[in-house]
């Protein structure tokens, strides 16, 4: 990296550019410090309020929500249908003349087929959000995760398909709409730094905060971007190993795969425990832990049962019972590409027999 520049540089704009191009044609991407930065910048540009509302799936990580929540604006949860992902039919009778927007989520990386939802919000004027934290890769048809709705944000944290440390990227097709993320992004400054003719001066236009990404991680990013489909060819030989290696076995049902229609993620494989072992999920977790085998749990709770969302909106465990049951029985196992098929057998193996273990 020869630029002396350390934000707001060159390694920034190579970023963007490709990982748009990675995406489809005419899209446009302003990167920011993470994918939470990106969300909360897209609420700031739809200029989100008191008395608005957002309607999301429970099933979810916090960001999704305090993203929406920390604008005074409201999230709507609904709870999702037995895939995981958002139900598109409870989404869309929560719409309302008080919905600004509506956001899904690729959960855990296969994607939302959005046409129902787009076909509403698109009639209403209200635009729709894709949360990509878990869905680079990810397709509906050839259409890409990220290009399924109107603004997207992704997350380049260090266990996502690629990473920059910390890091996300927002996404468009809409120029006007990424050239105000990028305004947001940097304190609303009316030109960037290569704009300025005297160094040091400009004027602040708008409202922003400092979610700039570094060209430190951008530089990261391009590397890691080159690698991407390697990565994700990989994703996909282990997922399928370990669905074959686990496939009929007693006591858990795995979330669905891709199909012909669309190309999931691979971000992970959940497995849902049955009933009968799932009040003993954390044992199977920490009885893997011991054999050296991490795995990880998306997520501990539905957003809207968690506490701070349940003291604020008295929200009760009867409206999200898809979201609950995945919540409280799921083990979400890992295919990251630094894995390889044979550690997708010896996973599955201890899986099986772990979980036959408490299924007694
Ligand atoms: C669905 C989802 N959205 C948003 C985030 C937040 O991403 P970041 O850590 O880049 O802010 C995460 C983090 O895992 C996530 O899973």
């Amino acid at each position: 990296m020869l630029s002396p520049q350390l934000v707001h540089g060159p390694k920034s704009v190579e970023f963007e550019d490709n990982f748009a191009h990675f995406l489809g044609e005419n899209v446009y991407a302003t990167s920011v410090s993470s994918c939470t930065a990106g969300l909360h910048l897209t609420y700031l540009h739809l200029g989100l309020g008191p008395g608005d509302e957002v309607v999301l799936p429970a099933q979810t990580h916090v960001a999704t929500a305090h993203t929406i929540e920390v604008t005074g604006a409201r999230p709507v949860f609904v709870d999702c249908d037995t895939t995981g992902n958002i139900d598109q039919q409870e989404a869309l009778s929560a719409i309302n003349h008080r919905t600004k927007a509506v956001c899904v989520v690729h959960y855990p990386g296969l994607p939302v087929d959005t046409q129902p939802l787009r076909k509403e919000t698109q009639a209403r004027g209200i635009p729709l959000i894709e949360d990509c934290a878990l869905a680079l890769g990810g397709k509906v048809g050839d259409v890409a995760c990220g290009l399924l709705g109107d603004i997207s944000c992704f997350s380049f944290y260090p266990i996502k398909h690629i990473t920059t440390g910390e890091g996300g990227m927002v996404v468009s097709t809409s120029e006007s709409v990424i050239q105000s993320i990028a305004s947001l992004k940097a304190f609303g400054y009316d030109r960037a730094l290569g704009d300025r003719q005297t160094p040091g001066v400009y004027d602040v236009q708008e409202l922003g905060l400092n979610y700039r990404m570094s060209e430190i991680s951008a530089a990261i990013g391009v590397v890691q971007l080159q690698r991407l489909n390697g990565f994700l060819e990989q994703r996909e030989k282990n997922t399928q190993a370990l669905r074959m290696s686990l496939d009929g076995r007693a006591g858990f049902s795995l979330l669905p795969p891709g199909d012909g229609a669309n190309t999931h993620a691979n971000y992970c494989v959940i497995a849902v425990l049955d009933e009968k072992v799932s009040g003993s999920r954390n044992a199977v977790i920490t009885a893997l832990r011991h054999q050296g085998i991490g795995t990880s749990v998306y997520y501990p709770v539905p957003i809207p049962l968690s506490k701070y969302y349940r003291d604020r909106y008295d929200y009760r465990e009867d409206q999200f019972p898809n979201a609950a049951r995945i919540s409280r029985s799921s083990v979400a196992l890992p295919v990251g590409p630094h894995l390889g098929e044979d550690d997708m057998q010896i996973l599955a193996e201890h899986f099986v027999r772990v979980v036959g273990e408490v299924h007694g």
